[in-house]
């Protein structure tokens, strides 16, 4: 450190007011702000976690009671402190916490007014509060020993033996200028009520097999596992470590539609309430989940990808090299996994398809009395061999109905194609070249593939094939026969 012994300096502290409000846009939504003060009931032990909210227009309050450890006055204090613990220190192995900084940036998210009353062992309960408009006005950080009916709380806190309580009370941000009698604000916080309860009963799912008790106003929310584990037909793949072990990566293929009953092909939608939006990778922290169906910038979402989540388990002492946020909802893996990470995903990815893959080949199979359609047929003429472009292609076919007086330049232009067709280059490459030769759209966007395949079997639909019969019939057409899992995902 440079010596600054003999240099001025002055005080620059951050200014209160303009500060929290800054805390207020770190972009939390209620459920993952809810998540953030449930990772510090967690990690203060707590068995049970009761979330409780009170319906007032306005005036509604929200609360997360605990019965873990609890704070005595000291450590609450130093608790709402913002930064109250230095993101480089060392943390327990347990310890959900990171920056010092959750409870304060998740409650100020949802509320401009919140209390923590909280009860230690051997120690009278204590609460403090922060209220935005008093440091506003105030324009100093200063905590106040004020709550609106404090007997309600002390009561709730008297339920446990120790533990602590979060009360959101002036939820600006839901229930603004919003009266107690508003039909349609009061369904729509109950409809967010709901939506916090499933983000819950995904990101603590393991803890909750594990015996930890949530309830939404005294309901036990029951935990959703992405993998299903347990289920038939199930595929899962060995697990991988990185680090010395300290890093876990196990990918798994869930079953087809085909394999599972309405109940569990509805519970595999999820939270997010699709397939799709639920494929990619689950990144865990400590056994809570941070990204929950993301292919982290390594892939794009694709219908034929549904049955593929891959678990990544994270330890906490990983956060910086995986950019862990505030909110807890970011983690992005380092470059030097990049490349274990992606071939390992691409194993799982092609295992995944492999099911969809099949199906349309026995699909296939149990339509096949259908003609085949290629785009090139070996022809004779004079004693020798041509290569020819099947003009009964349903593709060509379509093209030429349609071209009308372009017919004959298009014609002209296929029958140019065919004849200058570099076979004997082919034939030498064929056999000196190293490379394998790719099949038909190999390793370039497939979505021309995929809109083609809908518009011709719209096309077959329309002239009278029966659905079954055009999906056969797209099956064996080239190219199309090479990506027999796309046709799951043709609407009909
Ligand atoms: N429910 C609770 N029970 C006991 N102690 C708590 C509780 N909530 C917060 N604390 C204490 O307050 C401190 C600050 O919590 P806060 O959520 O602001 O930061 P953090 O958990 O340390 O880190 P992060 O910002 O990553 O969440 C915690 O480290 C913990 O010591
Ligand atoms: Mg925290």
């Amino acid at each position: 450190m440079i010596d600054y012994t003999n240099i001025p300096s002055t005080s620059a502290e951050p200014e209160a007011s303009s500060m929290i409000e800054t805390f207020r846009a770190i972009g939390y939504s209620i459920e993952t702000a809810i998540a953030d003060i449930i990772d510090n009931s967690i990690t203060a032990g707590a068995k049970n976690i009761w979330i409780d909210y009170d319906w007032k227009g306005s005036n509604t309050t929200l609360s997360i009671l605990d019965d873990g450890t609890g704070m005595n006055n000291e450590q609450l204090i130093q608790a709402m402190r913002p930064g109250s613990k230095n993101p480089l220190d060392e943390r327990n192995r347990d310890d959900l916490g990171r920056f010092g900084l959750g409870l304060k940036t998740a409650s100020f998210s949802q509320s401009r007014k919140f209390t923590v009353f909280s009860k230690a062992k051997g120690y009278k309960p204590v609460f403090w509060t922060w209220d935005l408009d008093f440091v506003n006005q105030e324009k100093v950080w200063k905590l106040i020993r004020y709550i609106p009916n404090v007997e309600n709380w002390t009561k709730k806190i008297e339920t446990v033996e120790t533990g602590t309580c979060v009360i959101w009370w002036d939820l600006d941000r839901l229930t603004k200028d919003t009266s107690e009698d508003n039909e349609e604000a009061k369904s729509k916080f109950f409809g967010i009520m709901d939506s916090v309860k499933s983000h819950l009963s995904m990101v603590f799912h393991r803890y909750m097999d594990e015996g930890l008790k949530i309830y939404l106003r005294e309901r036990e929310i029951k935990s959703w596992d992405p993998f299903m584990i347990g289920i038939d037909n199930l595929q899962s793949k060995p697990e991988t470590r990185l680090e010395g072990g300290s890093i876990k990566i196990k990918g798994f293929v869930l079953p087809h539609r085909s394999k599972l009953s309405a109940e569990q092909y509805n519970y595999g939608k999820g939270p997010k309430d699709s397939w799709t939006a639920h494929q990619g990778f689950y990144v865990y922290r400590n056994r809570r989940l941070l990204v929950a169906g993301d292919w982290l910038g390594l892939f794009k979402k694709e219908g034929h990808y549904d049955l593929c989540r891959i678990q990544i388990d994270l330890p906490n002492n990983f956060d910086d090299d995986w950019q862990i946020d505030i909110k807890k909802s970011i983690a992005r893996p380092p470059s030097i996994y990049r490349e274990q990470i992606l071939a390992l995903t691409k194993d799982v990815r092609n295992q995944a398809v492999e099911v969809y893959r099949h199906k349309g080949k026995v699909l296939k199979r149990k339509l096949a009395s259908d003609e085949y359609f290629p785009f090139w047929e070996e022809r004779a003429r004079h004693g020798k061999r041509f290569y020819k472009i099947n003009r009964n292609h349903p593709l060509l076919n379509e093209l030429l109905s349609k071209s009308g007086d372009l017919k004959k330049e298009i014609e002209k232009v296929i029958q140019f194609i065919e004849e200058t067709i570099p076979v004997p280059l082919i034939a030498l490459q064929e056999s000196e070249n190293e490379k394998p030769h790719g099949q038909p759209f190999e390793g370039i966007d497939h979505n021309a593939i995929k809109e083609t395949m809908q518009k011709l079997f719209n096309g077959f639909v329309a002239s009278g094939l029966s659905v079954e019969k055009a999906k056969a019939r797209i099956l064996n057409t080239e190219p199309f026969n090479f990506y027999p899992e796309y046709i799951e995902f043709i609407t009909e």
